[in-house]
């Protein structure tokens, strides 16, 4: 399986922070806003994963994160030139991804919680078709949002319905097989022009393919797309890193956990004055501009 993160958009909830700076380097606390899907995608076994970013911010994000290396897996870069939605950046990825299955993850998206990882390797482990997850919210209109049916089941998605039909987000990690990528290529744009993930989740809900993972109350979701979110995401990881054992969202730290790195790595790589990764601009993972 391929893993990929969106660090693109224009991010316009977050400006002026976002006038210049990319979303996905914003911090969250005390790390760059990506090193957190970068861990949980870690944790979860991928290994060779894209970066999708904008053309201005794309350099940023090579020199900050390298070319994986040092963190034992395999990193490539590439961009979205517009904001043209999540199932253009998809396809996008199309030569990185081959014949391999799909993880996607978007960049401003943070999960945390003590069984979170084992209920997202369950459902990797179980994983056919589409596998999406869902937490309960207080403004469902604000995100692509799931019915489902008495047994659990879900039966439609929506993306930022006025009128929601039930209380589920549906949060911004996806599971996908390889048809994901054919699904995408028929998307037409909705009406702001974008080629959404909503509606290419829905192909496979209308293919009675698609999983509805429900994450229970037990961890932590944040879209940090909004200044507010943002905030309490931060406060959240300040809270929780200070309680706990371990960093939350440390690439470095995940990957000597997932024994990727020795200890002696891990300790020079996060040295206060360890020098950043400064990636091969033209690493032979790299993906051509498209
Ligand atoms: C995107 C998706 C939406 C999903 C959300 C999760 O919205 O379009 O379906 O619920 O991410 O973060 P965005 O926040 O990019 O507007």
């Amino acid at each position: 399986m391929r893993g990929i993160i969106l660090a693109g958009g224009s991010a316009t909830r977050l400006r002026p922070l976002t006038l210049v700076s990319s979303k996905q380097l914003l911090p969250v606390y005390d790390k760059p806003m990506i090193y957190y899907p970068l861990s949980l995608l870690i944790e979860l076994g991928l290994r060779e994963i894209l970066v999708i970013s904008t053309p201005e911010h794309r350099d940023q994000y090579e020199r900050l994160l390298g070319d994986g290396g040092r963190l034992g897996i395999r990193l490539a870069y590439t961009v979205q030139d517009e904001p043209r939605g999540l199932g253009h950046a998809l396809l996008l990825a199309r030569s990185f991804i081959g014949d391999e299955k799909i993880c996607l993850a978007l960049g401003d998206n943070l999960f945390h919680g003590p069984a979170l990882p084992e209920r997202l390797s369950d459902a990797l482990r179980r994983h056919r078709g589409c596998t999406l997850f869902s937490r309960k919210v207080t403004d469902p209109e604000q995100y692509g949002v799931a019915t489902v049916d008495g047994h659990g089941r879900v039966v439609d998605l929506a993306e930022k319905p006025e009128r929601p039909s039930s209380n589920l987000a549906v949060t911004g990690l996806y599971f996908y097989d390889n048809d994901a990528l054919g699904k995408a290529a028929a998307l037409k744009p909705s009406h702001r022009g974008e080629l959404e993930i909503t509606d290419l989740n829905r192909a496979y809900v209308r293919e009675g393919r698609a999983t509805l993972v429900e994450l229970g109350d037990d961890g932590a979701w944040f879209d940090t797309g909004t200044p507010d979110s943002l905030l309490d995401a931060a406060q959240y990881i300040r809270m929780n890193q200070q309680t706990g054992a371990r960093p939350i969202g440390s690439p470095e730290e995940t990957a000597f956990r997932a024994g990727l790195i020795s200890r002696e790595e891990l300790e020079r790589h996060t040295r206060p004055d360890a020098p950043a990764p400064a990636g091969r601009r033209h690493g032979l993972l790299t993906e051509p501009r498209p």
